[in-house]
């Protein structure tokens, strides 16, 4: 499979490295056998219809920050060109998720589906700005559209919803969708104060580039908007949603709350009507209180009840491996 990488951050690195470390498996099991035809970072974009070096590629971006050094020249401007016209079966868009404009990634996916490639992304800004109007253009255009690491980072939430509890009915859902406030607040429980825990959480790779988007609150609404589309067929936007971050926490009212047997949380929900982002008390005993950058969400269903899932929300590998089911989920499509 022939594939254009665009954004090679921790999450692209991460893909590239489970390439390698599972490419007998890819064909063995799934007949993949995927080739990177072309790679865009900040610095530009290079091409190889043979290939990348996958190997080179990593060391090159370790070592020079910037693909572009790999020895084929290549700038920005050249992207869209490369989108449209390169020989490829899906185009990966891994850019940094922006709230005000989806740019450059809505730009990115809307001339891949043109051209006629299948897309998968991470990228939660296009889908949470203009869900109704890119599945529309994926389905005219006859494309697969894949978005699975939008919600949860490695966690198959969405997937969980819509085929798992296919033939029931959702009547709501409630949740953590942001690890990264997740594990502030869990970290303030242990002591650590605010920017400290942050911190902590950039290095680590789960924070957003611009951490501001995870504090108050605007990736959980993306991923409450995705979710509330895809799984209940609402038509929200993200200024549908009513949202409070958790930069006014104080490190006593999680302490506070804990004395009575509750952890702050930044929860996401959806009744069917409203979409709501804030932080409030949940009880430790309830499934979705969980610590650290674990997402949780429970589904309630009209006939099966209340259903929780749980897992890594955020994390450079998690993710990845999300952009790897939906290439296996391609391939099959491709196939059949
Ligand atoms: N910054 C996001 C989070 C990354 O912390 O959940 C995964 O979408």
């Amino acid at each position: 499979m022939r594939l254009i990488l665009l954004g090679f951050g921790v999450v692209g690195q991460s893909f590239v490295k489970l390439l390698l470390s599972h490419s007998t498996d890819l064909y063995n099991d799934y007949g993949i056998k995927p080739k990177v035809v072309a790679c865009a970072d900040n610095g530009g974009i290079i091409t190889c219809d043979q290939g990348l070096d996958l190997d080179r590629l990593l060391n090159v971006k370790k070592k020079k920050k910037s693909i572009i050094h790999y020895g084929v020249k290549g700038n920005r401007s050249e992207i869209l060109d490369v989108i449209e016209n390169i020989d490829a079966e899906v185009v990966i868009e891994l850019t940094p998720t922006n709230i005000v404009d989806g740019e450059p990634g809505k730009n990115h996916i809307i001339s891949a589906m043109k051209s006629g490639k299948n897309v998968i992304t991470v990228n939660k800004g296009p889908l949470a700005l203009e869900f109704p109007s890119l599945m529309e253009l994926a389905e005219y255009n006859r494309i697969a559209f894949k978005f699975s690491g939008t919600v949860g980072g490695g966690t198959p939430i969405l997937e969980f919803a819509k085929r798992c509890l296919k033939g029931d009915r959702i009547i709501s859902f409630e949740g953590i969708l942001n690890g990264t406030t997740n594990y502030i607040l869990s970290k303030m429980y242990e002591g650590l104060n605010f920017s400290e825990a942050l911190q902590d959480a950039s290095e680590k790779g789960y924070a957003e580039k611009d951490p501001t988007l995870d504090i108050d609150g605007y990736d959980a609404v993306a991923k409450l908007v995705i979710a509330s589309n895809f799984v209940m067929n609402m038509k929200s936007t993200m200024k549908d949603v009513r949202r409070e971050g958790i930069r006014d926490v104080k490190p006593s009212q999680v302490l506070n709350e804990r004395k009575k047997g509750n952890a702050i949380k930044l929860i996401a929900s959806c009744d069917g009507k409203n979409l709501v982002v804030e932080p409030k008390p949940a009880s430790m005993k309830d499934p979705i209180c969980v610590d650290g950058i674990l997402n949780a969400i429970t589904f309630t269903c009209q006939h099966s009840g209340q259903q929780t899932i749980i897992g890594k929300g955020a994390g450079g590998m998690e993710t990845a491996s999300a952009i790897l089911r939906d290439l296996i989920d391609i391939r099959s499509t491709i196939r059949s």
